[in-house]
Protein backbone atom coordinates (compact mmCIF):
# COMPACT_ATOMS: atom_id res chain seq x y z
CA UNK A 1 0.00 0.00 0.00
CA UNK A 2 1.58 3.52 -1.12
CA UNK A 3 1.16 6.46 1.19
CA UNK A 4 0.35 8.93 2.09
CA UNK A 5 -3.31 8.18 0.92
CA UNK A 6 -5.97 10.67 0.77
CA UNK A 7 -9.74 9.64 1.84
CA UNK A 8 -12.85 12.09 1.15
CA UNK A 9 -14.91 12.23 3.30
CA UNK A 10 -18.57 13.46 1.98
CA UNK A 11 -21.98 14.44 3.96
CA UNK A 12 -24.61 16.50 2.91
CA UNK A 13 -22.97 19.30 4.27
CA UNK A 14 -19.89 19.12 2.54
CA UNK A 15 -16.66 17.46 1.67
CA UNK A 16 -13.53 17.36 2.72
CA UNK A 17 -9.98 15.18 2.68
CA UNK A 18 -8.18 13.39 5.31
CA UNK A 19 -4.42 13.20 4.45
CA UNK A 20 -3.02 9.82 6.06
CA UNK A 21 0.86 9.30 5.64
CA UNK A 22 4.24 9.52 7.94
CA UNK A 23 6.45 12.36 8.28
CA UNK A 24 3.71 14.52 6.56
CA UNK A 25 3.25 17.51 8.56
CA UNK A 26 5.48 19.49 5.81
CA UNK A 27 1.68 19.05 3.67
CA UNK A 28 -0.25 21.35 6.20
CA UNK A 29 0.85 24.74 4.00
CA UNK A 30 0.14 23.32 0.65
CA UNK A 31 -2.86 22.66 1.54
CA UNK A 32 -4.02 25.30 3.88
CA UNK A 33 -3.14 27.59 1.13
CA UNK A 34 -5.21 25.81 -1.00
CA UNK A 35 -8.57 25.02 1.37
CA UNK A 36 -8.34 28.15 3.39
CA UNK A 37 -7.31 30.83 0.62
CA UNK A 38 -8.06 34.17 2.14
CA UNK A 39 -6.97 33.26 5.61
CA UNK A 40 -4.83 36.03 6.93
CA UNK A 41 -4.23 34.56 10.33
CA UNK A 42 -4.36 31.28 11.98
CA UNK A 43 -4.80 29.95 15.85
CA UNK A 44 -3.11 26.86 16.70
CA UNK A 45 -4.91 25.19 19.71
CA UNK A 46 -2.79 22.88 21.50
CA UNK A 47 -1.43 21.42 25.07
CA UNK A 48 1.58 21.40 26.73
CA UNK A 49 2.31 17.91 26.77
CA UNK A 50 2.43 17.65 22.81
CA UNK A 51 6.02 18.61 21.89
CA UNK A 52 6.56 22.12 20.44
CA UNK A 53 8.00 21.04 17.71
CA UNK A 54 5.65 19.74 15.59
CA UNK A 55 3.76 23.22 15.84
CA UNK A 56 6.93 24.65 14.78
CA UNK A 57 7.82 22.75 12.23
CA UNK A 58 4.25 24.26 10.35
CA UNK A 59 4.81 27.60 11.74
CA UNK A 60 8.28 27.89 9.87
CA UNK A 61 6.50 26.96 6.64
CA UNK A 62 3.45 29.65 6.70
CA UNK A 63 3.45 32.58 4.20
CA UNK A 64 5.33 35.28 6.02
CA UNK A 65 2.51 37.56 5.37
CA UNK A 66 0.14 34.95 7.60
CA UNK A 67 -0.19 35.85 11.45
CA UNK A 68 0.60 32.71 13.78
CA UNK A 69 -1.03 32.52 17.13
CA UNK A 70 -1.05 29.49 19.34
CA UNK A 71 -2.84 28.77 22.31
CA UNK A 72 -2.30 25.83 25.05
CA UNK A 73 -5.56 24.21 26.34
CA UNK A 74 -4.57 22.17 29.71
CA UNK A 75 -4.34 18.37 29.34
CA UNK A 76 -6.95 16.04 30.47
CA UNK A 77 -10.92 15.68 29.82
CA UNK A 78 -11.66 17.77 32.62
CA UNK A 79 -10.69 20.70 30.54
CA UNK A 80 -12.92 19.93 27.76
CA UNK A 81 -15.05 23.11 29.01
CA UNK A 82 -16.78 26.37 28.30
CA UNK A 83 -14.08 28.01 30.55
CA UNK A 84 -10.93 26.86 27.91
CA UNK A 85 -13.67 27.44 24.88
CA UNK A 86 -13.56 30.96 26.22
CA UNK A 87 -10.09 31.47 26.50
CA UNK A 88 -10.24 30.60 22.71
CA UNK A 89 -13.42 32.87 21.72
CA UNK A 90 -11.90 35.76 24.13
CA UNK A 91 -8.42 35.38 22.08
CA UNK A 92 -10.09 35.20 18.44
CA UNK A 93 -12.19 38.84 19.13
CA UNK A 94 -9.13 40.28 20.67
CA UNK A 95 -6.64 39.28 18.36
CA UNK A 96 -9.74 40.50 15.45
CA UNK A 97 -10.18 37.02 13.47
CA UNK A 98 -12.22 37.24 10.79
CA UNK A 99 -14.61 34.02 8.77
CA UNK A 100 -11.83 33.76 6.38
CA UNK A 101 -9.07 32.99 9.48
CA UNK A 102 -8.43 29.93 11.11
CA UNK A 103 -8.18 27.87 14.11
CA UNK A 104 -6.18 24.62 13.66
CA UNK A 105 -6.30 21.84 16.51
CA UNK A 106 -2.70 20.25 17.13
CA UNK A 107 -3.64 17.48 19.68
CA UNK A 108 -5.83 14.57 20.62
CA UNK A 109 -9.47 14.53 21.02
CA UNK A 110 -9.45 16.87 23.72
CA UNK A 111 -7.84 19.51 21.51
CA UNK A 112 -9.94 18.81 18.59
CA UNK A 113 -13.46 18.57 20.09
CA UNK A 114 -13.05 22.23 21.88
CA UNK A 115 -11.23 23.86 18.90
CA UNK A 116 -13.35 22.52 16.58
CA UNK A 117 -16.86 23.42 18.51
CA UNK A 118 -15.02 27.42 19.46
CA UNK A 119 -14.46 27.97 15.80
CA UNK A 120 -17.99 26.54 14.46
CA UNK A 121 -19.18 29.39 17.01
CA UNK A 122 -17.19 32.26 16.61
CA UNK A 123 -18.91 34.65 14.42
CA UNK A 124 -21.11 31.39 13.26
CA UNK A 125 -18.10 29.71 12.02
CA UNK A 126 -14.73 30.61 10.95
CA UNK A 127 -12.17 27.77 9.12
CA UNK A 128 -11.23 24.96 10.79
CA UNK A 129 -8.14 22.10 10.77
CA UNK A 130 -7.90 19.19 12.47
CA UNK A 131 -3.82 17.89 12.97
CA UNK A 132 -4.68 14.61 15.54
CA UNK A 133 -1.85 13.63 17.20
CA UNK A 134 -2.99 11.13 18.95
CA UNK A 135 -3.82 7.49 17.80
CA UNK A 136 -7.52 8.15 18.90
CA UNK A 137 -8.57 11.15 17.40
CA UNK A 138 -6.13 10.05 14.41
CA UNK A 139 -8.85 6.91 13.86
CA UNK A 140 -12.14 8.69 15.50
CA UNK A 141 -12.49 12.35 16.84
CA UNK A 142 -10.65 14.24 14.02
CA UNK A 143 -13.10 12.56 11.79
CA UNK A 144 -16.96 12.96 10.78
CA UNK A 145 -17.84 16.69 12.37
CA UNK A 146 -19.02 16.13 15.97
CA UNK A 147 -17.56 18.80 18.30
CA UNK A 148 -17.90 19.72 21.84
CA UNK A 149 -17.27 19.84 25.27
CA UNK A 150 -18.36 18.42 28.78
CA UNK A 151 -20.47 20.24 31.62
CA UNK A 152 -21.22 18.77 34.92
CA UNK A 153 -23.92 17.10 33.89
CA UNK A 154 -22.05 14.66 31.67
CA UNK A 155 -20.09 13.86 28.83
CA UNK A 156 -20.65 16.02 24.99
CA UNK A 157 -23.55 17.22 26.08
CA UNK A 158 -22.61 20.45 24.54
CA UNK A 159 -21.74 20.89 20.87
CA UNK A 160 -21.95 21.23 17.01
CA UNK A 161 -21.61 19.42 13.99
CA UNK A 162 -18.71 20.93 11.94
CA UNK A 163 -16.27 19.89 9.61
CA UNK A 164 -12.79 20.59 9.48
CA UNK A 165 -11.11 22.13 5.89
CA UNK A 166 -8.77 18.75 5.90
CA UNK A 167 -7.44 16.65 8.16
CA UNK A 168 -3.82 15.60 7.77
CA UNK A 169 -2.88 12.45 10.13
CA UNK A 170 0.70 12.23 10.21
CA UNK A 171 1.57 9.03 12.66
CA UNK A 172 5.26 10.59 12.65
CA UNK A 173 3.65 12.35 15.83
CA UNK A 174 3.05 8.94 17.54
CA UNK A 175 6.02 8.56 18.34
CA UNK A 176 6.28 11.20 21.25
CA UNK A 177 2.51 9.37 22.56
CA UNK A 178 2.82 7.00 25.75
CA UNK A 179 2.16 3.48 25.44
CA UNK A 180 -0.88 3.93 27.42
CA UNK A 181 -2.55 6.55 24.71
CA UNK A 182 -1.86 3.71 22.02
CA UNK A 183 -3.63 1.17 23.59
CA UNK A 184 -6.76 4.35 24.06
CA UNK A 185 -6.73 4.70 20.71
CA UNK A 186 -6.74 1.22 19.57
CA UNK A 187 -10.39 0.54 21.55
CA UNK A 188 -11.85 2.65 18.96
CA UNK A 189 -9.81 0.45 15.59
CA UNK A 190 -11.25 -2.06 17.20
CA UNK A 191 -14.90 -1.08 17.55
CA UNK A 192 -14.55 -0.58 13.99
CA UNK A 193 -13.89 -3.99 13.39
CA UNK A 194 -16.27 -5.51 16.33
CA UNK A 195 -19.07 -3.49 14.66
CA UNK A 196 -18.76 -3.34 10.75
CA UNK A 197 -15.76 -5.41 9.08
CA UNK A 198 -14.81 -8.87 10.79
CA UNK A 199 -12.31 -8.96 8.37
CA UNK A 200 -10.25 -6.74 9.66
CA UNK A 201 -11.45 -7.78 12.91
CA UNK A 202 -9.43 -11.34 12.19
CA UNK A 203 -6.11 -8.90 10.97
CA UNK A 204 -6.08 -6.97 14.13
CA UNK A 205 -6.15 -10.52 16.19
CA UNK A 206 -2.79 -10.95 14.23
CA UNK A 207 -1.60 -6.97 13.59
CA UNK A 208 -3.01 -5.64 17.30
CA UNK A 209 0.08 -5.92 18.98
CA UNK A 210 2.46 -4.40 16.51
CA UNK A 211 -0.29 -1.21 16.30
CA UNK A 212 0.14 -0.89 20.21
CA UNK A 213 3.61 -1.33 20.42
CA UNK A 214 4.64 0.63 17.02
CA UNK A 215 6.43 -2.03 15.69
CA UNK A 216 5.19 -1.85 12.06
CA UNK A 217 4.65 1.67 10.70
CA UNK A 218 2.55 0.21 7.49
CA UNK A 219 0.26 -1.67 9.79
CA UNK A 220 -0.74 1.39 12.04
CA UNK A 221 -1.32 3.45 8.45
CA UNK A 222 -3.70 0.53 7.23
CA UNK A 223 -5.16 0.43 10.69
CA UNK A 224 -5.92 4.10 10.65
CA UNK A 225 -7.14 3.98 6.96
CA UNK A 226 -9.36 1.43 7.53
CA UNK A 227 -10.95 2.92 10.90
CA UNK A 228 -11.34 6.46 9.12
CA UNK A 229 -12.83 4.81 5.56
CA UNK A 230 -15.36 3.33 7.99
CA UNK A 231 -16.04 6.45 9.62
CA UNK A 232 -16.42 8.07 6.67
CA UNK A 233 -19.11 5.32 5.44
CA UNK A 234 -21.21 5.68 8.50
CA UNK A 235 -21.20 9.53 8.58
CA UNK A 236 -21.80 9.60 4.73
CA UNK A 237 -25.45 7.96 5.15
CA UNK A 238 -26.16 9.85 8.51
CA UNK A 239 -24.24 13.01 9.31
CA UNK A 240 -26.35 14.15 11.93
CA UNK A 241 -27.12 10.37 13.72
CA UNK A 242 -30.74 10.33 13.20
CA UNK A 243 -29.92 6.61 12.98
CA UNK A 244 -27.00 4.31 11.18
CA UNK A 245 -24.47 6.81 13.26
CA UNK A 246 -25.50 6.12 16.39
CA UNK A 247 -23.61 1.95 15.90
CA UNK A 248 -20.52 3.90 16.54
CA UNK A 249 -21.66 4.10 20.45
CA UNK A 250 -20.31 0.74 20.53
CA UNK A 251 -19.50 0.57 24.20
CA UNK A 252 -20.14 3.90 24.69
CA UNK A 253 -23.07 3.87 26.96
CA UNK A 254 -21.29 2.40 30.16
CA UNK A 255 -18.03 3.98 29.08
CA UNK A 256 -18.99 7.66 28.83
CA UNK A 257 -21.06 6.62 32.30
CA UNK A 258 -17.82 5.68 34.15
CA UNK A 259 -15.80 8.59 32.87
CA UNK A 260 -18.52 10.65 34.26
CA UNK A 261 -18.84 8.85 37.49
CA UNK A 262 -14.58 9.36 37.90
CA UNK A 263 -15.35 13.16 36.74
CA UNK A 264 -12.78 12.51 33.80
CA UNK A 265 -10.11 11.74 36.20
CA UNK A 266 -6.57 10.38 34.90
CA UNK A 267 -7.14 7.11 36.57
CA UNK A 268 -9.32 6.26 33.53
CA UNK A 269 -9.08 7.95 29.99
CA UNK A 270 -11.57 7.98 26.69
CA UNK A 271 -10.44 4.50 24.75
CA UNK A 272 -9.81 2.78 28.06
CA UNK A 273 -13.50 3.50 29.35
CA UNK A 274 -14.49 2.21 25.71
CA UNK A 275 -12.43 -0.72 26.33
CA UNK A 276 -14.34 -1.80 29.06
CA UNK A 277 -17.83 -0.41 27.53
CA UNK A 278 -17.23 -2.90 24.21
CA UNK A 279 -16.56 -5.82 26.54
CA UNK A 280 -19.86 -5.18 28.73
CA UNK A 281 -21.98 -5.06 25.19
CA UNK A 282 -20.20 -8.19 23.93
CA UNK A 283 -21.51 -10.05 26.87
CA UNK A 284 -24.92 -9.01 26.75
CA UNK A 285 -24.95 -9.38 23.42
CA UNK A 286 -24.04 -12.87 24.19
CA UNK A 287 -26.21 -13.36 27.12
CA UNK A 288 -29.54 -12.09 25.36
CA UNK A 289 -28.84 -14.99 22.17
CA UNK A 290 -27.65 -12.14 19.42
CA UNK A 291 -24.23 -13.18 19.32
CA UNK A 292 -22.41 -16.65 19.57
CA UNK A 293 -20.15 -18.20 22.76
CA UNK A 294 -17.32 -18.31 20.22
CA UNK A 295 -17.34 -15.09 18.62
CA UNK A 296 -17.50 -14.05 22.09
CA UNK A 297 -14.35 -15.74 23.45
CA UNK A 298 -12.79 -14.46 20.18
CA UNK A 299 -13.13 -11.00 21.66
CA UNK A 300 -12.26 -12.17 24.97
CA UNK A 301 -8.55 -13.67 23.43
CA UNK A 302 -8.01 -11.04 21.88
CA UNK A 303 -8.54 -8.87 24.86
CA UNK A 304 -6.63 -11.12 26.46
CA UNK A 305 -3.06 -11.41 24.57
CA UNK A 306 -3.31 -7.25 23.95
CA UNK A 307 -3.75 -6.65 27.75
CA UNK A 308 -6.67 -5.26 27.76
CA UNK A 309 -8.95 -6.47 30.69
CA UNK A 310 -9.90 -4.13 33.21
CA UNK A 311 -13.52 -3.87 34.43
CA UNK A 312 -15.85 -0.93 35.84
CA UNK A 313 -15.92 -2.86 39.50
CA UNK A 314 -12.42 -1.52 39.73
CA UNK A 315 -14.19 2.04 39.12
CA UNK A 316 -17.60 1.53 41.19
CA UNK A 317 -18.64 0.53 44.66
CA UNK A 318 -21.60 -0.74 45.49
CA UNK A 319 -22.78 2.22 47.09
CA UNK A 320 -21.85 4.53 44.22
CA UNK A 321 -24.21 2.82 42.17
CA UNK A 322 -27.52 5.24 42.27
CA UNK A 323 -24.98 7.62 41.20
CA UNK A 324 -23.71 5.89 38.63
CA UNK A 325 -27.74 4.55 37.03
CA UNK A 326 -28.53 8.31 37.49
CA UNK A 327 -25.24 9.63 35.11
CA UNK A 328 -26.45 6.85 32.46
CA UNK A 329 -30.15 8.01 32.32
CA UNK A 330 -28.54 12.08 31.84
CA UNK A 331 -26.52 10.40 28.60
CA UNK A 332 -27.34 12.15 25.53
CA UNK A 333 -27.51 8.75 23.88
CA UNK A 334 -30.71 7.79 25.99
CA UNK A 335 -34.45 9.69 25.45
CA UNK A 336 -36.57 9.93 28.32
CA UNK A 337 -36.96 6.42 29.46
CA UNK A 338 -35.76 4.11 26.89
CA UNK A 339 -31.92 3.83 26.10
CA UNK A 340 -30.15 2.62 22.62
CA UNK A 341 -27.77 -0.07 23.25
CA UNK A 342 -25.35 -1.08 20.72
CA UNK A 343 -25.31 -4.50 20.45
CA UNK A 344 -23.55 -6.91 18.56
CA UNK A 345 -25.50 -9.16 16.31
CA UNK A 346 -22.10 -11.23 15.24
CA UNK A 347 -18.46 -9.94 15.07
CA UNK A 348 -18.72 -7.07 12.32
CA UNK A 349 -22.88 -6.67 13.03
CA UNK A 350 -23.86 -4.36 15.47
CA UNK A 351 -27.59 -3.07 15.61
CA UNK A 352 -29.37 -0.78 17.63
CA UNK A 353 -31.13 -2.54 20.94
CA UNK A 354 -34.06 -0.45 22.29
CA UNK A 355 -34.35 -1.33 26.05
CA UNK A 356 -34.69 -0.11 29.76
CA UNK A 357 -31.76 0.61 32.18
CA UNK A 358 -34.04 -1.29 34.64
CA UNK A 359 -34.43 -4.45 32.04
CA UNK A 360 -30.94 -4.61 30.46
CA UNK A 361 -28.15 -2.22 32.23
CA UNK A 362 -28.65 -2.22 35.85
CA UNK A 363 -28.83 -5.83 36.35
CA UNK A 364 -26.07 -6.22 33.98
CA UNK A 365 -23.65 -4.16 36.43
CA UNK A 366 -25.39 -5.02 39.82
CA UNK A 367 -24.56 -8.62 38.94
CA UNK A 368 -20.72 -7.56 37.75
CA UNK A 369 -19.96 -6.11 40.99
CA UNK A 370 -21.34 -8.86 43.02
CA UNK A 371 -18.91 -11.07 40.93
CA UNK A 372 -16.16 -8.30 42.66
N1 LIG B 1 -15.68 14.27 18.17
C1 LIG B 1 -15.76 12.96 18.10
O1 LIG B 1 -16.38 12.40 17.19
C2 LIG B 1 -15.07 12.12 19.14
C3 LIG B 1 -14.91 10.75 18.94
C4 LIG B 1 -14.19 10.02 19.88
C5 LIG B 1 -13.65 10.66 20.99
N2 LIG B 1 -13.85 11.99 21.17
C6 LIG B 1 -13.28 12.69 22.31
O2 LIG B 1 -11.86 12.61 22.23
C7 LIG B 1 -11.34 12.77 23.55
C8 LIG B 1 -10.26 11.75 23.77
O3 LIG B 1 -9.22 12.02 22.87
P1 LIG B 1 -7.72 11.52 23.13
O4 LIG B 1 -7.76 10.10 23.49
O5 LIG B 1 -6.93 11.97 21.98
O6 LIG B 1 -7.31 12.26 24.47
P2 LIG B 1 -6.52 13.60 24.79
O7 LIG B 1 -6.81 14.65 23.82
O8 LIG B 1 -6.77 13.89 26.21
O9 LIG B 1 -4.99 13.16 24.60
C9 LIG B 1 -4.44 12.20 25.45
C10 LIG B 1 -3.13 12.67 26.10
O10 LIG B 1 -2.09 12.61 25.13
C11 LIG B 1 -1.37 13.85 25.10
N3 LIG B 1 -0.88 13.97 23.72
C12 LIG B 1 -1.60 14.21 22.61
N4 LIG B 1 -0.83 14.09 21.52
C13 LIG B 1 0.42 13.78 21.95
C14 LIG B 1 1.65 13.51 21.29
N5 LIG B 1 1.74 13.45 19.97
N6 LIG B 1 2.74 13.23 22.06
C15 LIG B 1 2.65 13.21 23.41
N7 LIG B 1 1.50 13.43 24.09
C16 LIG B 1 0.39 13.72 23.37
C17 LIG B 1 -2.41 14.87 25.52
O11 LIG B 1 -1.81 16.02 26.01
C18 LIG B 1 -3.17 14.10 26.60
O12 LIG B 1 -2.47 14.16 27.81
C19 LIG B 1 -12.50 12.62 24.50
O13 LIG B 1 -12.85 13.87 24.97
C20 LIG B 1 -13.61 12.07 23.63
O14 LIG B 1 -14.88 12.44 24.08
C21 LIG B 1 -14.54 12.73 20.26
Amino acid sequence: MNYPKKINIRTESGSYPILIGNNILKNFNKNYLRFCPKSKKILFITNTKIPNKYFYSIKKMLPKKNECFIINIPSGEKNKNLLEVNKILNFLTIHNFDRNDTVAALGGGVVGDAAGFAASIFKRGINFIQVPTTLLSQVDSSVGGKTGINNTYGKNLIGTFYHPKFVLIDIAVLGSLPKREMVSGFAEILKYSLIMNKKFFLWLCKEGANIINRSSTLSILKAIEISCKSKSIIVGKDEKEKGLRAILNFGHTLGHALESHLKYSNKLNHGEAVIIGMMAASTISHKKNFLKNQELQAIKDLYQRLGLNDSFKRYIQNNQLNNFFKIMKKDKKNNSKNINLILLKRIGKAFIYKTTLEKTLMPFVKNELKNA
